[in-house]
This record gives C-alpha cells, sequence and structure tokens, in this order.
C-alpha cells in the first residue's frame, strides 16, 4: 500500500518534537505510481556534466562543534520538520545501549523510492572514537537542502538521487571516545567489545563473531534497500581503500613457508571482477579532495598511498568488514574513506575537514549515474523482480527490484549483461556504456515452454539469502561458497594474521 505523501508529512508535523521513528520504507511503502513521469529517468542526466557550485561552508544552523547523541537527534529532528519536502528521517534499530541509529534521507523525493533512480547511502562512525566522519555527515546534510534552491547541480543531484545518510553506526562507542585522542582503540568497538567492520558475514573466510545489533540493523537495511553506491567514513588515515578487504590467504600462503613473512602477506591485492569501477570511485573521492590524492603518510611510520587510494588487502587484510558485504551480497559498490590522520582531533578544525571533503562527498554519489540501468520485464512491460544478472566477465551478480529496476557502474566500454530470471529464457544483451550518460538498456525476457528443460544458471539462489552472495564468483579465488576456505584457514596462520590485524587495526582506521 502507498502511504499517502501528506499523510506522511502531516504526521512528522505532528510529532515534531516528540520521539518517533518513520520505518524503514518497505517495498510496500515504494508505488508505481509515485507521480514522477517516466521521462525524469531520461532528462534527469543532463546535469551530470555540470559541475557544483563553488561551495562556501553554511554555518547559518550548524555549528562547527561536535554533536553528542541527543545533540545530534535535535538537530535531526529539527532539519527534518524545518525541510519536510526534502528529508525524512527513520531509524534503522538501536544500539546496544539503546541509541537510535538514525538515517536522514536526503531527495526531492524523500519519502518514496523514485522508479528507475538509484538509491545511494554514507555511514559515518562505524568505529566509534573516528568522529570526523560523523560530523562531516551532518553538515552535509545541511549544505544539501541549503543548496537545493541555489545550486543547480545538487538540485540535479536530489531531484535524481535518494542519499541515505547514517551519521553513527556505533553510537555507544562515540559516547566512550574523547575529544582530542588521535590514535587508540578506545571507543573504537561497540559497547559489548565488537569491532563493527569484523561483524558482517565473510566472503573469504568463516566469520564466527557474534552478530551486533548495529550489525544487524545495517544488514537488514541494506537488504531492504537496494543501493547501488555507498560510502563508510573512518578515521585514522588520509585515503580511499576498496574491495576486497580480505583475501583467500590459503592460496598465497598454503605452499609457502613466506606466510609467516607477514610484510608479503600484507601487501598482496585482492581485486574484484570490478577493480576498474572501485578504482575510479576511490580516485573520484581523492582527487576532488583538497590532499588526499598526495598520498602524503600520515605519520613517518605509516604507509604512504600512491594517488590516495589502495586495495583494502593490500592495506591489510581483514575478515568481516562491512565493504566486502555490501558488494558481494548486495551488489552495492562500498569504499572506506579514511578522511583524518587523528581519529577525533579537536573540534575547532573541523571546518577544515569540512572544506577538505565537501566537493570529494557530493562527486563521489554522483557516480552513481555512471553505466548502465534499466528494468527487467515480461512481454507485456511487467516487471520481473529478482532476476540475476551479471556483467559477462564480472563474476560478481546483483539482481532487479521488485520493479524489475537495475544498475550497475561500469566504466565507457562494450559490455555484454547476462541475464536469468525463473520461468524464463535466459538472454544476453550486448551494450555500450559512455562517458558522458548513463546508459538506458531495458530487457524483455520471454517465458520459457515447459519442454524447454531447466536452463544453466550461474548458480541456484541460496537458501539462506541473506547470508550468502546472491551469486557466487566462480571465476574468484575462494570460490565455491562462503565457507570454502581450505584448512589453512583455520589454522595457526589465521590466529597469527587475526592478532596482527587487531594490532594494524589500532594503529590504522
Ligand atoms: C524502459 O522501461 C521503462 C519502464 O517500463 C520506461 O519508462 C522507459 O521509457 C524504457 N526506456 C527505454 C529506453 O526504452
Ligand atoms: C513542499 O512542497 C509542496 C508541494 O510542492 C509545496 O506546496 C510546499 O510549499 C513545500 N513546502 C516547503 C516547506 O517547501
Ligand atoms: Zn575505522
Amino acid at each position: 500500500m502507498l502511504i499517502p505523501k501528506q499523510a506522511v508529512l502531516a504526521a512528522v508535523t505532528l510529532c515534531a518534537g516528540i520521539a518517533f521513528a518513520i520505518q524503514v520504507p518497505t517495498s510496500d511503502q515504494i508505488s508505481l505510481s509515485t507521480g514522477n513521469d517516466r521521462s525524469d529517468v531520461l532528462s534527469g542526466f543532463t546535469g551530470v556534466g555540470n559541475e557544483p557550485r563553488a561551495y562556501r561552508p553554511d554555518t547559518s544552523s550548524l555549528d562547527f562543534v561536535y554533536h553528542n547523541h541527543d545533540d545530534m537527534t535535535r538537530y535531526l529532528r529539527a532539519t527534518t520538520a524545518r525541510y519536510p519536502n526534502l528529508t525524512a528521517l527513520y531509524s534503522i534499530g538501536k544500539s546496544v545501549q539503546g541509541r537510535e541509529l538514525w538515517v536522514m534521507v536526503v531527495s526531492a523525493s524523500p519519502y518514496e523510492h523514485m522508479l528507475g533512480k538509484p538509491d545511494v547511502k554514507y555511514i559515518g562512525n562505524i568505529h566509534g572514537n573516528e568522529a570526523v566522519g560523523r560530523e562531516l555527515l551532518l553538515h552535509m546534510i545541511q549544505y544539501l537542502i541549503t543548496s537545493y534552491t541555489t545550486d543547480p547541480y545538487i538540485k540535479w543531484l536530489l531531484d535524481n538521487t535518494r542519499i541515505h545518510i547514517l551519521p553513527s553506526l556505533n553510537p555507544d562507542g562515540y559516547a566512550a571516545s574523547k575529544e582530542g585522542t588521535c590514535d587508540g582503540g578506545q571507543g573504537r568497538y561497540n559497547s559489548r567489545g565488537f569491532d563493527l567492520n569484523r561483524n558482517f558475514p565473510d566472503y573469504f573466510k568463516q566469520n564466527n563473531k557474534r552478530s551486533q545489533p548495529e550489525t544487524e540493523a545495517v544488514k537488514e537495511w541494506i537488504n531492504k534497500i537496494q543501493f547501488v553506491l555507498s560510502g563508510s567514513l573512518h578515521g585514522g588515515a588520509l585515503v580511499a581503500s576498496y574491495p576486497y578487504d580480505n583475501t583467500p590467504n590459503a592460496k598465497i600462503c598454503r605452499s609457502s613457508s613466506t606466510c609467516a613473512v607477514f610484510n608479503s602477506y600484507v601487501s598482496a591485492p585482492s581485486l574484484t571482477p570490478d577493480d576498474d569501477v572501485f578504482k575510479h570511485l576511490s580516485l573520484t573521492y581523492a582527487n576532488n579532495h583538497a590532499k588526499m590524492s598526495r598520498g602524503v603518510a600520515c605519520k613517518s611510520a605509516s604507509p604512504s598511498f600512491e594517488n590516495g587510494i589502495t586495495n583494502g588487502a593490500a592495506w591489510y587484510p581483514l575478515t568481516g568488514g562491512m565493504q566486502d558485504y555490501n558488494y558481494i551480497w548486495h551488489g552495492c559498490m562500498e569504499v572506506t574513506l579514511e578522511v583524518s590522520c587523528c581519529k577525533f582531533p579537536p573540534a575547532y578544525e573541523l571546518r577544515k575537514y569540512w572544506d577538505d571533503n565537501q566537493l570529494s562527498m557530493i562527486k563521489f554519489l554522483a557516480e552513481a549515474h555512471r553505466g548502465v540501468q534499466g528494468f527487467v520485464m515480461d512481454p507485456n512491460g511487467g516487471p520481473i523482480e529478482r532476476a540475476q544478472l551479471k556483467i559477462k566477465g564480472r563474476d560478481v551478480g546483483f539482481s532487479t527490484t521488485k520493479y524489475g529496476e537495475f544498475w550497475r557502474i561500469l566504466m565507457p566500454g562494450v559490455y555484454k549483461l547476462e541475464v536469468f530470471a525463473d520461468g524464463f529464457v535466459p538472454r544476453d544483451v550486448d551494450f555500450m556504456v559512455v562517458e558522458q550518460h548513463p546508459t538506458l538498456l531495458n530487457v524483455t525476457m520471454q517465458p520459457s515452454k515447459r519442454n524447454d528443460g531447466p536452463y544453466y544458471r550461474p548458480v541456484q539462489q541460496p537458501a539462506q539469502s541473506q547470508y550468502r552472495p546472491q551469486i557466487a564468483a566462480p571465476g574468484l579465488p575462494g570460490s565455491g561458497g562462503i565457507n570454502s576456505g581450505s584448512p589453512a584457514d583455520e589454522g595457526i596462520l589465521s590466529t597469527l594474521s587475526n592478532g596482527f590485524n587487531s594490532l594494524v587495526n589500532n594503529i590504522f582506521g
């Protein structure tokens, strides 16, 4: 059922100032009859080539100070009451200590998915003591809503994208952290001592860590909303780090005594089949940042990164990270954005961090409008939900939404899309991607006849789909499923490397 926008807005007005949480929009609230002229899908992209206006900090109603959970909640409520047409506030759940995990949607259509247009997200403060990203996201909300009427680029972005902003995934850890503390692990973990960025199901190795409420909230969230692109903001380094974070280390180390030499282990990249895209996304952030692309090391003892980007595993491998999970399980391209050498710098430095990151944060999100997008439908034009899609040669899959929509970020080139749907004849479709605008591609599937027999599918949908990748990646090392690690994974190397990782974690972000 479609909840009429006016009714929701009325509810917000009535509830302003009173505790409330709008539920994560279910697919029921997403209606085909949103009033969006479908020609928007085409006409909306004309702005993509324009540049955002010159940026000036907007300080009118958000100071450059740290906002504790209550201050943040007040700001978010006041903002959504003041800008009901551009924002909606909802909670994806609660932290262990009962703090709401607030998400602000900023969009010309805050309450309803826009047919054919991508949903994107930013997540801040997954490590509670990495506080800059949390404030950057509050300023990003403020900037977007105050620029909508004055900056055509921002208007285009909000008219064609729903931006979901979760400023703090670890509010309990934040509450245990201290301003001015640049290093160390106090406040990094949730209140039960779990590192949330080690708490997700892992493609390469079994993750035995008990799943935490904050992690469960994210899993449920990204299961409900099909995000195309995501940034996770961290501190403790200055670099954009892209998947994979983990590595099939058994393959590297099993037959070699050099496994014990951590340097060679640590520096092995673990690349996705979409490496060109991830590099581009990371460079988009780094190149639009005031200094990230210079790749200067934070300290003489810490690494420097060429062009300000790195593959996650090449920096240091980790198990249970959020970005690998987003990509493998949900086809969402997430990049880890390390935005400050100091994890929790003094508040007077916040304005500078905002100036350094503002353009990056906007340009990164706009990349959701690169590549291919369209609908998979039956011969009557009806949407086909959960069709399995794959770009040939890139064996990490993605699938259609309830409305048959799909999106995939791709660099300019010639590609083949492989489409599989139950009860339909599989199809391959050739298409081209150009730099200037996304390729719009509709795929009509023909029903299979009973005597056609079962068609080959890349993989069967696993029973517990929420905890497994949509499509296992046959071409990747470690293929064969989630628990595919060889015995070496469970052995001494694993213990050693985990110990090493936690040491590294406390040094870096
Ligand atoms: C693709 O299908 C959608 C939804 O049916 C429609 O609005 C759009 O015009 C189609 N685009 C093209 C290029 O055919
Ligand atoms: C919100 O949009 C409605 C309908 O377009 C308009 O009448 C109203 O003035 C807008 N409200 C604000 C606060 O901008
Ligand atoms: Zn971090």
